[in-house]
């Protein structure tokens, strides 16, 4: 049976917390007599029942205010009476035991309000009216950096800077959600006044530590802003870059691959790969999961593009593939334009090396012909080089002269130009010779001599007749060649010098190497740059101008003044097959000029093997083995003259006959 009885306060200062302990104290007094626990309500709160005193405080009884105080039980009626008296009453305390009694409970209560600062994760500080500190909870003090007893009791603007609730304290307003700094935390603080019957008490800040929301928030920005650079990139390449999703749906394009598929973005995003190309790469990447690099296909408008489709993993699974395309209708146009243009680039060049006037130190090396134009655009092109040059040509075609041409055609012509006839000496000598000796190397060897090498040092040695060489000594001149370093004979100290080589010869090097009389390793380090002279036969056309060199050259020698040659002679000369190449015309007109007392050289005055070897050619001409009438050997004798020589003066002189023989045969075989 529940009996409920109200009650007024009359107490002055209406229920505060000792009296709320007071009331707690009653309460279980009353239980201890009558066992029935006691409820209280006011108009503004439910019933419950009498245990805390917190509960009791928080209603904010004031004097004069109704209460309801009720118990269930026997003894209700007894106990709700006593307890109604007791809160009518003036809560003075009578003894020293109520009082502990009291100050115990109160104790208790104050250190559950504490307990919960402390477990407070947001900073509590309060202050007084005199902005003493009051509370400062562990929390508040972690975040400041400071300890909890260097704070209570002082001064708020001493322990806190820039704190602002002195302020609040004075204004009367609060402040809520202000950011601030404290020691190294960002937080962000709520200041509130206490205000006690309409007048300011204290100040309260609650505070909490948002240093790591603040990287949180720091962190999103630099996520949002990488993925604006992004996008601003992806925006910007040539490339087109096309991602799908996992399902095969197009979630992205850039504007590149928009104009390569010359499409618009409504008629591509959100399709999908499966239903619009199944059979294409991006389907066949989502499926194996594996790159696909370097993929062709034609567009329906004819546009040729390569793609590189990879996929994209994450955790280890696909998430979708991402392809980058590149239109290659236009690199496909550019190549074609390119290698036309560098089919004509070479043809211009080869055109201006042979237009270009060949290096003054040619001048030397006469020749007008195609293959000689060609061959000394070779070599002034080699001159530009330190590459070796290997010159290859047939006895007298001026290998020499070309190698020379080249030394001083080169950056090196102010250093010495050395040459070493590897087949006029000996292969004994010939180590000493190209590497020179020391003091006592050998008997005879009564000084230091330097080699050839030594001597060429910053010029160019020329090895002629390389072929000439033996396997012994084309072991030692690889390893020169090889570290561009040596050892004296006799000598300790390795040499190293600074030569440009050229070598030559008129051996067919490459069936020697084959017969092994030749190294390979060095054939092939000498053959960097081949120049091939053609031999005189082949360049008959350039007999004039050697003819006419020559003539003005060697009567100048001979200290005669003949002017020039017959054509009838010019025409032997150039039928003539030249063995000996340049070399024996110069001889051949040498000694006719030695020998001859006239103006010009006719072909009386040719030794008479150039001339009866042509005759006597032309005779072979008749087939072999047939045996004809005199008359027709006599009749393609006299034939032969006459178209070689043009006229019956020089035919007569050829033939060594008389001018009236010729005129006589050539009548008579109709040949006039
Ligand atoms: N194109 C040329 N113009 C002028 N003179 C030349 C020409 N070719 C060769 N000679 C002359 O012919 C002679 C032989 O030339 P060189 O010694 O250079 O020939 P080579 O090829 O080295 O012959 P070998 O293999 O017999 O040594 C030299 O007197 C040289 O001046
Ligand atoms: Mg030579």
């Amino acid at each position: 049976m529940l009996f409920e009885k109200q009650a007024m306060i009359r107490h002055e200062s209406g229920v505060h917390a000792r009296v709320a302990a007071m009331i707690v104290q009653k309460s279980m007094d009353i239980y201890q007599k009558y066992k029935c626990r006691m409820h209280l309500r006011t108009k503004n709160s439910g019933r419950f029942e009498i245990q805390g005193l917190m509960p009791i405080v928080a209603l904010k009884i004031v004097r004069g205010e109704t209460v309801w105080v009720s118990a269930e039980g026997d003894k209700a009626e007894q106990a709700v009476e006593i307890m109604v008296v007791f809160l009518e009453g003036d809560f003075t305390v009578h003894t020293p035991n109520e009082m502990r009694e009291v100050d115990q409970l109160l104790h208790e209560n104050a250190f559950t309000a504490e307990q919960i600062f402390s477990s407070m994760a947001n900073g509590l500080i309060v202050t007084n009216q005199h902005d003493i500190i009051t509370v400062c909870n562990p929390a508040a003090a972690r975040i400041i950096g400071i300890h909890e007893s260097d704070a209570i009791g002082k001064k708020v603007e001493d322990v806190v800077p820039n704190t602002r609730l002195n302020i609040v304290n004075k204004t009367g307003e609060g402040e809520i959600a202000s950011r601030q700094m404290m020691g190294k935390a960002m937080t962000i603080t709520n200041r509130t006044p206490i205000v006690i019957d309409g007048e300011v008490r204290g100040a309260i800040a609650v505070f909490e530590d948002i240093s790591a929301l603040e990287k949180v928030k720091w962190e999103f920005y630099e996520v949002k802003e990488l993925q604006e650079r992004l996008q601003l990139i992806l925006e910007s390449v040539q490339d087109g870059i096309c991602v799908v999703s996992k399902t095969g749906e197009v979630i992205y394009v850039n504007p590149s691959y928009l104009r390569i598929v010359n499409r618009e973005s409504k008629q591509v995003l959100g399709t999908n790969v499966y239903e619009v190309a199944p059979q294409g790469t991006r389907c066949t990447v989502l499926k194996t999961g594996k790159s696909e690099i370097n993929s062709f296909s034609k567009k329906r408008d004819g546009t040729m593009v390569v793609a590189n489709v990879n996929p994209i993993m994450v955790d280890g699974e696909i998430s979708g593939v991402v392809s980058v395309v590149k239109n290659i209708t236009e690199v496909q146009n550019l190549l074609e334009k390119l290698s036309t243009m560098s089919a004509k680039a070479e043809y211009l060049e080869q055109e201006l090396l042979r237009t270009k006037k060949t290096n003054k130190a040619f001048e030397r090396y006469i020749g007008s012909s195609g293959r000689i134009l060609d061959l000394l655009a070779m070599a002034t092109k080699a001159a530009t080089s330190i590459a070796t040059v290997l010159i290859r040509g047939e006895s007298g075609t001026g290998k020499e002269l070309v190698a020379e041409g080249i030394h001083y055609a080169s950056s090196r012509a102010k250093g010495p130009f050395i040459r070493v006839n590897c087949g006029a000496i000996p292969s004994a000598l010939l180590e000493s010779e190209l590497f020179g000796h020391e003091k006592g190397a050998f008997t005879g060897a009564v000084k230091q001599k330097l080699g050839k090498f030594e001597l060429a040092n910053h010029g160019t040695i020329f090895l002629d007749e390389i072929g000439e060489m033996d396997k012994n000594m084309q072991v030692k001149l690889l390893r020169a060649l090889q570290q561009k370093e040596f050892d004296r004979v006799g000598g300790e100290t390795t040499v190293k010098v600074d030569v440009r080589i050229i070598a030559a010869t008129n051996r067919a090097l490459e069936e020697m190497v084959r017969q092994e009389t030749f190294r390979d390793d060095l054939y092939y380090r000498l053959n960097v740059i081949p120049l091939f002279l053609p031999p005189l036969r082949e360049r008959v056309e350039d007999i004039p101008l050697l003819t006419e060199h020559f003539i003005k050259k060697l009567s100048e020698k001979a200290g005669k003044q003949v002017k020039g040659i017959t054509s009838e002679a010019l025409g032997v000369f150039m039928a003539y097959k030249w063995p000996g190449n340049v070399r024996e015309l110069e001889n051949i007109i040498e000694r006719v000029i030695t020998l001859m007392d006239a103006d010009y050289i006719s072909i009386e005055h040719l030794p008479s093997y150039i001339t009866g070897e042509i005759v006597m050619k032309e005779v072979k001409s008749f087939e072999c083995g047939a045996v004809l009438p005199w008359e027709e050997y006599e009749k393609q004798i006299i034939s032969n003259a006459l178209k070689r020589c043009g006229s019956f003066n020089a035919a007569s002189k050829l033939l060594k006959l008389t001018h009236k023989t010729v005129a006589t045969k050539a009548k008579k075989y109709g040949l006039v």
